[in-house]
């Protein structure tokens, strides 16, 4: 049976001076090149226009500074727009500053996501005769599910038992998306998605952390023996599944998002330290000296892993780059990009990272 596609006019992205919502609009702003593209963005240390330079003079596109809790400024995007498609990436996104303050996690996960919700509602229930043409994409995450043992993927079925605040404040949102749809008939998809890496992610992240210790001869923390796994995306690939879940996915439904990409935190930093000391001509084993073993993260989820496959068999997503093309194309893209680096890492965060670490 040919899947239906559905068709964005008028697309509202919340988050995109982001990482994951970035990537997102270099990708679709010249594909949707129809549709008009508004992005929120309350630009907290994590968002930044620098990320979105290239579309930032498109026709189709523009920025409006702001949160995702501001009820009337919403309501009068929402009215001005007339939006078909709202894709929502706005979060606090990193388990570290969650455990030292959750409660600025739940305001703009929870809080925020619920006032998006009650104003697209609003908005698409008083256009009830299009409503079929209506889509809100929440993008989620694996780590809703909690922990994994050595064994076993995350599946759709899997029940939620999320460990960190940060888990707890995106479960939450995700079940507000889901009690939408339920009693208002809020035409939702939600994606969980497994850890992404690639270009433009803020350098808080193990990924471009490490690339950053290296570039700059400081120690790469890992934390415990650095035995915990991770299932690693590019982001790219998740931007792919993301358009294909948009355009082809079934409203109600959620899709697991996951390229088998699973390695140790040390495993995974050896090959980086190799792939960074190839690309700067350094001795091997160079940045690998710097790997440096420090305290655990509290509560600290052992594995994520994902199984995609009913996004790979109902849409036919699959991912397009290998661990190790993806990895060496972002050590390419950091190495390339750094006064990029240099421009998002002001001085209060470098401070941040030097009061983080107790080394074991
Ligand atoms: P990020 O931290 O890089 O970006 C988040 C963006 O949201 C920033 O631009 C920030 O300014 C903005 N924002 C935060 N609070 C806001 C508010 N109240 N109002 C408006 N804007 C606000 O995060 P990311 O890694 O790009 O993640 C994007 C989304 O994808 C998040 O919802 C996250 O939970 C989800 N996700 C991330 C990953 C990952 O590995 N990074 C994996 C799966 C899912
Ligand atoms: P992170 O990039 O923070 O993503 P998440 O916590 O959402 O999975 O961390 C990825 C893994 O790397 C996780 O197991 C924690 C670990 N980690 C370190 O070992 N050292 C670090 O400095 C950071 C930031 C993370």
């Amino acid at each position: 049976m040919p899947l239906l596609q559905h068709q964005p006019k008028s697309i509202l992205v919340t988050g995109g001076a982001g990482f994951i919502g970035s990537n997102f609009l270099h990708q679709i702003v010249p594909t949707f090149s129809d549709a008009s593209i508004v992005n929120i963005d309350k630009l907290t240390y994590a968002g930044n226009l620098l990320s979105l330079q290239n579309i930032e003079n498109a026709p189709n596109y523009q920025f409006v500074h702001g949160d995702i809790c501001d009820s009337n400024l919403l309501k009068r995007l929402f009215e001005e727009h007339q939006f078909t498609t709202v894709i929502h990436f706005a979060a606090e996104s990193h388990v570290d500053r969650s455990i030292h303050i959750p409660l600025e996690f739940i305001q703009s996960n929870v809080a925020g996501t619920a006032s998006l919700l009650e104003v697209a509602k609003d908005a698409w229930m008083s256009e009830s005769s299009c409503r079929e043409t209506y889509r809100f994409l929440h993008v989620s995450t694996d780590e809703v599910f909690g922990a994994l043992g050595a064994e076993g993927k995350f599946t759709t079925d899997s029940p939620y038992a999320p460990r960190s605040p940060y888990a707890a404040s995106k479960a939450s949102a995700d079940h507000f998306v889901r009690a939408y749809a339920e009693t208002y008939g809020l035409p939702v998809i939600i994606s969980n998605c497994s850890n992404n890496y690639g270009p433009y992610q803020f350098p808080e992240k193990l990924i471009p952390l490490a690339i950053v210790r290296a570039l700059e001869m400081e120690p790469i923390p890992v934390y415990s023996k650095g035995e915990n796994v991770r299932d690693w995306l590019h982001v790219h690939d998740h931007c792919d599944a993301l358009q294909c879940i948009l355009s082809y996915g079934e409203c109600g439904e959620t899709y697991l998002v996951g390229g088998f990409g699973e390695l140790s935190n040390l495993d995974l930093l050896k090959l980086l330290c190799n792939m960074i000391d190839e690309q700067l001509q350094r001795p091997i084993h160079t940045s690998q000296s710097l790997i440096t073993f420090v305290q655990d993260r509290p509560g600290h989820d052992f594995r994520y892993a994902i199984d995609p496959s009913k996004l790979t068999t109902e849409l036919g997503w699959s991912a397009r780059y290998t661990l190790h093309e993806g990895l060496n194309a972002t050590v390419q893209w950091y190495l390339s990009h750094q006064s990029w680096l240099k421009a998002v890492m002001d001085q209060s965060y470098r401070d941040y990272l030097k009061s983080q670490y107790v080394s074991l």
